[in-house]
């Protein structure tokens, strides 16, 4: 796993002579893992053609903010939401006085406008213009709105002019961006997350279960892994793949994934209760298949041991988050289970919708607190997973 796998980026080709640089920028990005878009600037099309970075992108170039068919579902909100870093390489100095003066005048613009996710300038022109007490002043006002700027580089320029300005190598600037996600904010800690369904035997060939993939869960670890974390996952039944920098112990029955959370609590920091636990199991399994009949069959049910009430009743209790997964009542149940746990924040599922939630790679939760309700909009598990952490760092550490 490279350390942009999972993570969308946008890159903004602006109006320079440096755009000639920005297929290798898509490529040493993708080297990284991460997935690219390329908007391309009407200026930087005269610099660098849409097929060269639609090919080696392997995705369409943006340019058109009046693209009929790609806002009827309102393209450019859609891009806004789906990236997880916008970087604008190389940035115009046309480029970079918008985004200051908060210009919306094309696809780029409105796009950088439209999201919230970080984002990174990387300023290439001639070293005459870069001085220029305007550029500074812009570039001074965007490092104040923590917009990430990536420093040109001194030497000779296209124009035979020697100074500051030219963009950076490609792989300088896509190591650059990479950093932010190694946020560190929960360095030092240990995270202990359940994920996935649990499986409750009926017979050696039946069982009861439910429809939880382990996706959110996974999403939330990898989150949690980035942010530097030392991450123990307690896995059920999953349909997403493992990060190889946990620490994995499967653990398939409620009463399994009891005993392995009870058994590694101890020294955690963190306890995200993400599984989906059954709440009875059956009792007396049937050593033997049950043979199909025309009798009625009743089984019987007994409760299983309630993990995450237990982990927060410990005397020396770790920060405890778990799931509520609701059709109905979703915040009035939410609160109870907030209440009745005693655990210290409550993640909202509305599993009633079937665009998001179970199995679904996207979902849309409220992140509730006994004081708090931060709603955390329709978007993909792995960035409901990165707003998750931030939300723990800045609430609880
Ligand atoms: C040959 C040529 C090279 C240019 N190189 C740069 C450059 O390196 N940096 C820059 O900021 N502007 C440069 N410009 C000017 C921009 O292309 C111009 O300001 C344009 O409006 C930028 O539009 P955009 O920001 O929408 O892409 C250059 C113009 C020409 C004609």
């Amino acid at each position: 796993m490279n350390v942009l796998t999972n993570k969308n980026i946008i890159l903004g080709v602006s109006g320079s002579i440096a755009a000639y640089k920005s297929p290798d920028i898509v490529r040493r990005l993708q080297d990284l893992g991460a997935e690219v878009r390329v908007i391309l600037t009407a200026s930087g099309a005269q610099f660098i053609t849409e097929l060269s970075l639609q090919t080696i992108s392997k995705n369409p170039v943006y340019h058109n903010l009046w693209d009929q068919q790609a806002e009827l579902s309102m393209g450019h909100i859609a891009l806004a939401k789906w990236a997880d870093v916008i970087l604008i390489a190389p940035a115009s100095a046309n480029t970079i006085a918008n985004i200051v003066s908060g210009m919306a005048d094309d696809l780029l613009a409105n796009t950088i406008l439209a999201s919230n996710c970080p984002i990174f300038i990387a300023p290439a022109m001639n070293q005459q213009m870069y001085a220029a007490d305007s550029v500074q002043k812009n570039l001074n006002t965007l490092s104040g709105r923590d917009v990430h700027i990536i420093p040109p580089e001194y030497g000779t320029q296209a124009c035979g002019d020697i100074g500051d300005g030219r963009l950076p190598q490609p792989d300088i600037i896509a190591q650059q961006v990479a950093k932010v996600f190694n946020s560190g904010k929960l360095n030092g800690k240990k995270v202990l997350i359940t994920l996935g369904a649990t499986i409750e035997a009926i017979d050696p060939v039946r069982y009861l279960s439910n429809h939880s993939s382990g996706k959110m869960g996974m999403a939330l670890a990898d989150a949690c892994i980035e942010a530097g974390a030392k991450t123990t996952l307690v896995y059920g039944n999953i349909n997403a793949k493992l990060n190889p920098k946990a620490r994995t112990i499967p653990a398939n029955s409620a009463e399994k994934m009891y005993q392995v959370v009870m058994d590694n609590i101890a020294d955690q920091d963190i306890f995200i209760a993400c599984g989906a636990v059954s709440d009875y199991a059956v009792k007396n399994i049937a050593k033997n298949k049950i043979k199909k009949s025309d009798q009625t069959l009743t089984l019987t049910f007994y409760p299983t041991k309630d993990i995450l009430k237990s982990v927060c009743q410990l005397k020396s209790k770790p920060l405890c988050i778990g799931f509520a997964a609701e059709t109905q009542n979703l915040v009035k149940n939410a609160k109870n289970k907030l209440k009745n746990k005693g655990c210290d924040a409550i993640i909202l599922n509305d599993v009633s919708r079937p665009d998001w939630g179970f199995k679904s790679d996207t979902n849309e939760v409220l992140f509730l607190t006994q004081k708090s309700s931060i709603k955390i909009t329709q978007n993909s598990k792995q960035k409901l997973g990165r707003e998750i952490v931030k939300i723990i760092a800045k609430n609880f550490l």
